[in-house]
C-alpha cells in the first residue's frame, strides 16, 4: 500500500476517479451509524483530506479506535466532494491504523487551544493547523532568502558557532566549556580550547573575512544571546542572516536590505497562499475579543502586500529623535522611556511610533550616535555619528541591524582603543584592513522577527519550533 502513497498536497484533479493511498494523522472524526468522516492531515498542506468510511465495509471496532491524533494509512477512490469545505474526498476501501492515540491523554483536542497552552506541548503543536502553517511558511522564507542571495551571486559561508570573539561587544554570551565547574580555582587555560570561548552572538566578523575575499557572501546560522529579556521579541537562540559585501557603501546596503525584504515577502505571497489565508482568518477571530485599538488596521495579506508596494522611509537618527521629541504618542502625551537627550537608544515603543504612527510604513534609521553602536561601524565626518542602519517594521520593531564597516585601519584601531576592544585578540580582523582594505557593508536580519511579521504571530516563541528563552529549554 505504501508504494503508491501520495502526499496530500500533491493530490489534484488528475487523480479523480483513480485509486490513491495516503498516510497521516487524524484531525477529527465524525461517526454515525452508516458513514464516518475522517479529516486526515499529513502536514504537507493546510488542507486536510476528507476520508469517507462506509460503515457497511468497515468493522465498527476498528473505526471506534480512530481518534484525534491516530496515525492512519488509507487507500481508496478519490471523488468529487459534495461538501462545500473541500473539492474532493477519498472513499476508503482499505484502512490501517498505524499508531493509536488515547483521546483521554492526547493534549491536542479538536478545539481552539491558547498559544500559551500549546507552548507547553511544543513537541505536539506542529500537529495543529496553526503551527503547521507557521512552520511551512518559515521554510518558504528560508528558501526564498537562499534563492535571493544565490540568484544575485552571493556565496553562503558558514561561520563558527563556538568562538572566542564577542562580535557585538555586548558581553551577554553563553560560555562553552568542558571543565568540571564544581571544582574550585577554574583556569580556562586548562579548558578544551586553552582559553575561554562562547557561543556566537553574530557571525559578522568572520563574514567580513569572507566578503574581503569573495566580494559578496552571507551567513545563515544560529545565534545565541544570554540577555535576560523576557519579551515577545527576544529569544536566547535565534537564527540570523548576515550578508556582507565588499565595495558596498551604506546606501547600497540599505538598497539591498529593502530589496531582500520585499523579495521574501513577495515570495511568500506567491507561494503560501493557503497558509496565509488560514492565518489571516485565525487573526480575525482572535482579534474579535480585543479592544479596537489593539487590532491590526489591515488584514494580514493586505499588510504584506502594502510592504512590497511601498518605498521604505529613510531618516537620520537626529531627525527621528526630533520627531519623537515633538510627538504626542498617547493621551498622556508621553513615552514610558523619555526622549529628552540626543544620544539615547530608541526603545521598542519609539521604533513602533515611528513606523506605525508617524511614517505608517517601514523606516530605515541611519547615522546613529557612535556611543550606542559597536566598534566596527564607520565614523561619519561629524565624528559624533556612525554609518549604522536599523530597519524598523510595523509590529516587530527592529528587524535588521547593519552598518558600513570602518575600513580605515587608523580610525578602526582608535575606536577599539576608546572602547576597550582588544587589538591583540582581533589581530586577524585588523589584517583585512592592513592588506587590501576596501569599503564594505553588511547587515543582520533576525529570521524569527521576519517570520513573526509575515505570519502575524504576536509572540516570537510561536514562530520557532523549539523556543529557548530565560528559564525555558525543553525538548
Ligand atoms: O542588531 P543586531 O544585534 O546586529 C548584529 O548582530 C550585527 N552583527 C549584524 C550585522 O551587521 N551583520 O542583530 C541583528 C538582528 C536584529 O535586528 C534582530 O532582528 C535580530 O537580529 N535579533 C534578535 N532576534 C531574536 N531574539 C533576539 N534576542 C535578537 N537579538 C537580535
Ligand atoms: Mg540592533
Amino acid at each position: 500500500m505504501d508504494k503508491e502513497r501520495i502526499k496530500i498536497i500533491l493530490i489534484t484533479e488528475k487523480h479523480f476517479e483513480s485509486e490513491i493511498s495516503v498516510s497521516g494523522w487524524v484531525r477529527t472524526k465524525r461517526q454515525s451509524k452508516n458513514v464516518s468522516f475522517i479529516s486526515l492531515n499529513d502536514g504537507s498542506t493546510i488542507n486536510s483530506l476528507q476520508v469517507v468510511l462506509d460503515m457497511n465495509d468497515f468493522d465498527l471496532k476498528l473505526v471506534d479506535e480512530i481518534n484525534s491524533g491516530t496515525s492512519l494509512s488509507v487507500s481508496g477512490k478519490l471523488v468529487k466532494s459534495e461538501g462545500k469545505n473541500q473539492a474532493f474526498e477519498l472513499i476508503a476501501s482499505n484502512l490501517k491504523i498505524l499508531g493509536k492515540s488515547d483521546p483521554d491523554e492526547y493534549p491536542i483536542q479538536p478545539k481552539r487551544h491558547s498559544f500559551e497552552f500549546l507552548r507547553e506541548v511544543a513537541h505536539l503543536r506542529p500537529r495543529t493547523n496553526t503551527f503547521s502553517s507557521i512552520f511551512r511558511i518559515r521554510h518558504s522564507i528560508i528558501f526564498a532568502i537562499h534563492k535571493f542571495f544565490n540568484d544575485k551571486g552571493f556565496y553562503n559561508i558558514h561561520t563558527p558557532i563556538i568562538t572566542s570573539s564577542d562580535a557585538e561587544g555586548a558581553g551577554e554570551m553563553f560560555k562553552v566549556t568542558s571543565l568540571d565547574l564544581d571544582k574550585k580555582n577554574i583556569d580556562f587555560k586548562d579548558d578544551f580550547f586553552s582559553k575561554p570561548v562562547n557561543l556566537t552572538v553574530s557571525g559578522q566578523l568572520n563574514a567580513e573575512l569572507g566578503a574581503l575575499a569573495l566580494s559578496e557572501v552571507y551567513t545563515f546560522g544560529p545565534t545565541f544571546r544570554a540577555e535576560n529579556s523576557n519579551t515577545s521579541k527576544h529569544l536566547s537562540e535565534f537564527w540570523m542572516i548576515e550578508p556582507e559585501m565588499a565595495f558596498y557603501d551604506i546606501e547600497d546596503n540599505m538598497n539591498l536590505a529593502e530589496e531582500m525584504l520585499k523579495y521574501v515577502i513577495k515570495y511568500v505571497l506567491n507561494n503560501c497562499n493557503d497558509d496565509l489565508v488560514f492565518l489571516e482568518n485565525l487573526e480575525k477571530n482572535e482579534e474579535k475579543s480585543l479592544p479596537q485599538i489593539q487590532r491590526n488596521e489591515f488584514p494580514l495579506i493586505e499588510r504584506l502586500s502594502k510592504i512590497t508596494d511601498s518605498n521604505f522611509n529613510r531618516v537620520s537618527y537626529t531627525d527621528a529623535f526630533n520627531i519623537l521629541r515633538n510627538s504626542k504618542p498617547n493621551k498622556k502625551g508621553k513615552f514610558k522611556f523619555k526622549v529628552d537627550e540626543w544620544g539615547i537608544d530608541f526603545q521598542s515603543e519609539h521604533e513602533r511610533y515611528l513606523v506605525e504612527k508617524h511614517f505608517k510604513n517601514p523606516v530605515i534609521v541611519i547615522d546613529y550616535p557612535k556611543d550606542i553602536k559597536a566598534f566596527y561601524m564607520r565614523s561619519n565626518e561629524d565624528n559624533k555619528t556612525v554609518a549604522a542602519m536599523d530597519v524598523l517594521f510595523p509590529i516587530v520593531g527592529e528587524i535588521i541591524g547593519g552598518s558600513q564597516r570602518e575600513e580605515r585601519l587608523d580610525m578602526l584601531t582608535k575606536r577599539m582603543d576608546e572602547m576597550n576592544v582588544s587589538k591583540k585578540d582581533l589581530s586577524w580582523y585588523l589584517d583585512t584592513r592592513k592588506f587590501g582594505t576596501v569599503v564594505h557593508s553588511g547587515f543582520g536580519l533576525g529570521l524569527e522577527r521576519l517570520v513573526q511579521f509575515i505570519t502575524g504571530m504576536k509572540n516570537i516563541r510561536d514562530v520557532i519550533p523549539f523556543p529557548r528563552t530565560p528559564g525555558n529549554c525543553n525538548y
